[in-house]
């Protein structure tokens, strides 16, 4: 089984020059829980863009460069999504990690998304794709929280 993880701003927007626009350690923090232990994937710019490598946890990296390779140990890469097949089918959760390109993908593929709702919008250049009602139900929500002036949600949606 496959989830989403993502944070986005209220206008969608999820990244801008392959960064995230905005510093929420809250954030990293839940992430950094909950996909200890499991696999995260997660498209090539992805994965370049992150700050670093978290240990307990293995990446799989999406990429059609067969020429690239990473150093780090627990970190895997993949050409297709038919090689992440096996993840779909699994009864454990697993975690789909972004970016854009790689949400858009993978959003028939998945159960459940946990999504950081930020509550304003933001400039950028990546977008999620928009939840629909129809498929998806929120079924939890933090109280708002606050961090450097930005205020966010914890937000759970399970497809219907
Ligand atoms: N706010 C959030 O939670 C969050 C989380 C993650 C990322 N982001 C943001 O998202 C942005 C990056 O998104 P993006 O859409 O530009 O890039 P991306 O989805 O991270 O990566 C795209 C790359 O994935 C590979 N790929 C895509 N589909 C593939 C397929 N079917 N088979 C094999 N490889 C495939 C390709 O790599 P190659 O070009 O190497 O072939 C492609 O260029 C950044 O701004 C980042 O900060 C935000």
């Amino acid at each position: 089984m496959l989830s989403i993880i993502v944070t986005k701003a209220a206008n969608n927007i999820i990244g801008k020059d392959n960064r995230k626009p905005w510093a929420l350690e809250a954030d990293d923090k839940r992430f950094d829980e909950l996909t200890k232990g499991k696999i995260i994937i997660l498209g090539r710019k992805a994965f370049e863009a992150l700050d670093k490598v978290l240990p307990e946890r293995t990446y799989v990296v999406m990429t059609e460069n067969r020429e690239l390779r990473f150093p780090q140990e627990n970190v895997q890469i993949v050409h297709s999504m038919l090689e992440l097949q096996g993840y779909i089918e699994d009864e454990n959760e697993n975690f789909v990690a972004g970016g854009a390109m790689i949400y858009n993908l993978f959003m028939r593929h998945v159960n459940k998304l946990y999504v950081t709702e930020l509550d304003r919008d933001f400039a950028g250049d990546s977008l999620f794709p928009r939840i629909n009602e129809e498929i998806w139900s929120e079924v939890s929500r933090s109280e708002p929280a606050e961090e450097n002036g930005i205020k966010y949600s914890f937000v759970e949606y399970v497809r219907k």
